[in-house]
C-alpha cells in the first residue's frame, strides 16, 4: 500500500483541488454536491458513456477524462495528480479498480486502508464482530442445518448467491454453477455460508468526521446520519409475480435499485450505536473511517438488527437523496446529500490544513 507521507507530499502541492471519480454508480450526486460546494469536478468516463455523463446541466463534470476502461486509471496517475484531483471512491470503483487502488499514486477522499476490509469477507467479519454487531451465523458445509446463503469470493453485486438447505444441497447447487460456468472449485473452497436472515433489510447511510466533535460524538469525532434504503433486488424483490403463475425457481439477489424508507424512530438510537461501533473499530484495526459508509442490516421480529456487510465508502442508496433526507434535515439546514457533504468536508479539512486527515 502506498505509503501515507507520499499522498500528503502530493496533497500539499495541490493548489486548488478538483474533486473526481469514476462516471459510474452514484457518480452523478458526487458531481452534483461538489459543484454545489464550489468545487471544478473532473469526470472519468469510458467512451460508450460519454453522452450520457455529458448531459446533466447540473451535475455532469466540468472536465471529461476518457478511458477505454476504468482500469485504466493506473496510467492516468500523474495527469489526474496534475489536475489537483481527489479521488473518491464509490462501489464501482472500488470494483474495477480492485488491488491497483492500493498503490495508485493519486489522493483518495477517505481512509484507502478501509476499502481493503471491504474487499474480504473474512475481515469484514473480524470488523463486524469487533464493532459489537450480531452477525449472521458462519457454517461449514458439514454443519449446514436450514436455510444458508452461500456468498463467493469478490463484490458481485448479489450475483450468483446460492440457497442451500443441507449439505447435499449445496454439493448440487455448486456443481451445476461449475458447470455452467458461473463460479469454479476455488470459489467454492473460498466461498462463505451464512446463515439465511429472516426481516426486514435496513441500510442507514452514515457520515463520520475526525474534524469535529458536535452531536453525535464518538471518541475522536462525530457521526451523522445522512439518510436510509432498502435495496430492490432482482428476482427476489418480487417473486411474488413468479410465484403467481406457477414458477418456483431459486431467485437472485442481483441489485437493480433502491427505495426510500425510514425507520420507527425508536430503533434510531440503536443504528446511532451501530455507527459508533463500526467507527471505532475501525480506528482500532485500520486507522479509522472518515467519510461515507453503511451497515447492511436485517432486523428481525424482536426488533434486533442482525448485521452482514459494511460498505466502507458512499453506496449507490444515497442517490436517492441529492436534495438531502428526512435524516440529513434534523442536521443541516442546506439540501445535504451525501455527495454534497463529501465536498463539504473536502473544504473545511483544507481550511483546518487537516486534508490528510480525511485524504489517504
Ligand atoms: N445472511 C443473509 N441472509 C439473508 N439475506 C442476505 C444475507 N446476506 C445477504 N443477503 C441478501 O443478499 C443481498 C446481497 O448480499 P451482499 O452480501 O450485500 O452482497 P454484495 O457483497 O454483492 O453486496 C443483500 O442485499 C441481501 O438482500
Ligand atoms: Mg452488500
Amino acid at each position: 500500500m502506498i505509503e501515507t507521507e507520499e499522498i500528503e507530499r502530493i496533497l500539499k502541492k495541490y493548489k486548488r483541488p478538483k474533486i473526481a471519480t469514476c462516471c459510474s454508480h452514484s457518480s452523478l450526486q458526487i458531481f452534483h454536491g461538489a459543484r454545489l460546494e464550489g468545487f471544478e469536478t473532473l469526470g472519468i468516463v469510458t467512451d460508450k458513456n460519454v453522452k450520457f455523463y455529458g448531459s446533466f446541466p447540473n451535475a455532469s463534470p466540468d472536465k471529461l477524462m476518457k478511458v477505454h476502461w476504468f482500469s485504466d486509471i493506473v496510467e492516468k496517475a500523474e495527469e489526474l495528480v496534475k489536475n489537483e484531483v481527489i479521488l473518491v471512491p464509490h462501489g464501482s470503483f472500488v470494483e474495477y479498480l480492485g488491488k491497483a487502488l492500493d498503490d495508485l499514486p493519486v489522493p483518495v477522499f477517505g481512509n484507502r486502508r478501509c476499502l481493503l476490509w471491504e474487499r474480504e469477507r473474512d475481515r469484514m467479519f473480524e470488523w463486524m464482530k469487533r464493532a459489537g454487531f450480531d452477525t449472521p451465523k458462519v457454517k461449514r458445509r458439514e454443519s449446514i442445518d436450514g436455510p444458508c446463503m452461500v456468498k463467493f469470493p469478490g463484490a458481485r453485486g448479489g450475483r450468483g448467491y446460492l440457497i442451500v438447505r443441507d449439505k447435499e444441497e449445496f454439493d448440487r447447487k455448486t456443481q451445476n454453477a461449475i458447470k455452467k460456468g458461473f463460479i469454479t472449485e476455488e470459489d467454492v473452497k473460498n466461498c462463505m455460508i451464512q446463515e439465511f436472515l429472516i426481516g426486514v433489510r435496513f441500510y442507514p447511510h452514515y457520515f463520520y468526521t475526525p474534524l469535529q466533535k458536535q452531536n453525535y460524538s464518538t471518541k475522536k469525532g462525530s457521526l451523522e446520519l445522512m439518510s436510509m434504503d432498502r435495496r430492490i433486488e432482482s428476482d427476489v424483490d418480487e417473486i411474488y409475480r413468479a410465484m403467481g403463475i406457477g414458477v418456483v425457481e431459486d431467485p437472485a439477489y442481483v441489485v437493480a435499485g433502491n427505495e426510500p424508507l425510514v425507520m420507527r424512530e425508536s430503533l434510531l438510537p440503536k443504528v446511532m450505536e451501530m455507527g459508533v461501533g463500526a467507527v471505532e473499530a475501525a480506528e482500532e484495526l485500520f486507522g479509522g473511517i472518515p467519510g461515507p459508509f453503511c451497515i447492511e442490516t436485517i432486523c428481525d421480529r424482536d426488533l434486533k438488527f442482525r448485521v452482514f456487510e459494511i460498505s466502507a465508502r458512499i453506496v449507490a442508496g444515497t442517490n436517492l437523496y441529492p436534495n438531502g433526507s428526512q435524516y440529513s434535515a434534523f442536521m443541516f439546514n442546506e439540501e445535504m446529500s451525501t455527495g454534497r457533504r463529501i465536498a463539504r468536508e473536502i473544504k473545511l479539512a483544507a481550511k483546518a490544513k487537516r486534508l490528510a486527515d480525511v485524504v489517504y
